[in-house]
Order: C-alpha cells, then sequence, then structure tokens
C-alpha cells in the first residue's frame, strides 16, 4: 500500500513539474519571444542570445542580479513567481551547459527584492559583468574575443 501510494505521489509531482514548464514556456511565448525569438537566439547587434549564454551570468552575485535587474525582465507584467519559473525553465531550457556546478534556481522573493532595482544602462553593466566573469571562466573569454 505504501508503495502504491509513493507511485501516486510520484505521477502528482511529475505531473505538477511538467505543467509549471509548459506555463513557463507559455509565459515566454507570451512576454519574450516577440523580442528574443522561439530559441532565445536574439538579433545580432539588438537583443542579446540567451541560448548558450545566459547562464554564464549565474556565475557570479552580480551576474545573477542582472538577470533579474535588467528592465525586460524587471518591468515585466508577470509576477514574481511566475517570473523566477520562467527564469528557471529558461537556462535550464536555453542554457545549461553555462550553468554552474552548484546552480541554485531562483525564488519568488529573490525576483521580487531584485527587480525593485532595475539596471539604468544594461548595455554598459553587461559589458563590465562579463569582462569580470571572463577572468575566471576560459570560454566565456575566448568566445568574447572571437566577437572582438
Ligand atoms: C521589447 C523587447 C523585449 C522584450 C519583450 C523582452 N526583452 Fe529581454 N532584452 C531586450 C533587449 C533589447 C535586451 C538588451 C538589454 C536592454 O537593452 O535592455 C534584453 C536583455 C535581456 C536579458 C539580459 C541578457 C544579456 O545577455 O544581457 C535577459 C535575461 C532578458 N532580456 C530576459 C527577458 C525575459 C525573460 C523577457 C520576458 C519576460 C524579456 N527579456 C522580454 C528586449 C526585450
Amino acid at each position: 500500500m505504501a508503495l502504491v501510494r509513493l507511485s501516486l505521489l510520484t505521477v502528482l509531482l511529475a505531473g505538477a513539474a511538467l505543467a509549471d514548464d509548459e506555463r513557463a514556456h507559455v509565459n515566454y511565448m507570451l512576454h519574450c519571444q516577440g523580442c528574443h525569438l522561439p530559441e532565445a537566439q536574439g538579433f545580432e547587434g539588438k537583443v542579446p542570445p540567451m541560448k548558450d549564454f545566459a547562464g554564464y551570468f549565474l556565475h557570479s552575485g552580480e551576474g545573477r542580479e542582472f538577470l533579474i535587474r535588467v528592465p525586460g525582465v524587471a518591468q515585466s507584467a508577470l509576477n514574481d513567481g511566475e517570473l523566477a519559473e520562467l527564469m528557471n525553465w529558461l537556462l535550464v531550457t536555453f542554457s545549461a551547459e553555462q550553468l554552474p556546478d552548484r546552480y541554485v534556481p531562483f525564488t519568488g522573493d529573490e525576483v521580487a527584492s531584485l527587480r525593485q532595482d532595475p539596471v539604468i544602462d544594461p548595455a554598459t553593466s553587461r559589458e563590465l559583468i562579463l569582462n569580470r566573469l571572463s577572468a575566471d571562466i576560459p570560454v566565456l573569454a575566448a568566445e568574447r574575443q572571437q566577437k572582438n
């Protein structure tokens, strides 16, 4: 009997996880995809790619904060919990390889406090943060060198 209950619980949990992912994906399509495109590839020179990239930001505290304080996220119509869910989905879906080994997902409370303080000049903040991260992440440094 205990076993039956356990497997029922597993099914329920799996179902819940799927629903969260689907909701995150739908929210991405409705609120972000218009600018960031379906695969989060962005537009060269206009919208930075999150695909195979956004995970790098989680290697530093300021990078982690930047992902939420960037205007498109901070000022989104989505609520804190929806945004945390969407960002966690996005990072794992589009940039799992770039995430640090000990990746800690965002919580709604964390999003709530970070979004109160949006970055004023995202391009400059981004450069500063990525320059500092490049010192610790050789692949990122190489990628950035290639672009320049
Ligand atoms: C109106 C177009 C637009 C929409 C809608 C939009 N973004 Fe953005 N996003 C941008 C632009 C442009 C940038 C570059 C920084 C800036 O100018 O704000 C950016 C930057 C970002 C960054 C920083 C990435 C980096 O590498 O610097 C993240 C993360 C991000 N957006 C996530 C989102 C999410 C999540 C949503 C949906 C909730 C969203 N954006 C909606 C246009 C948009």
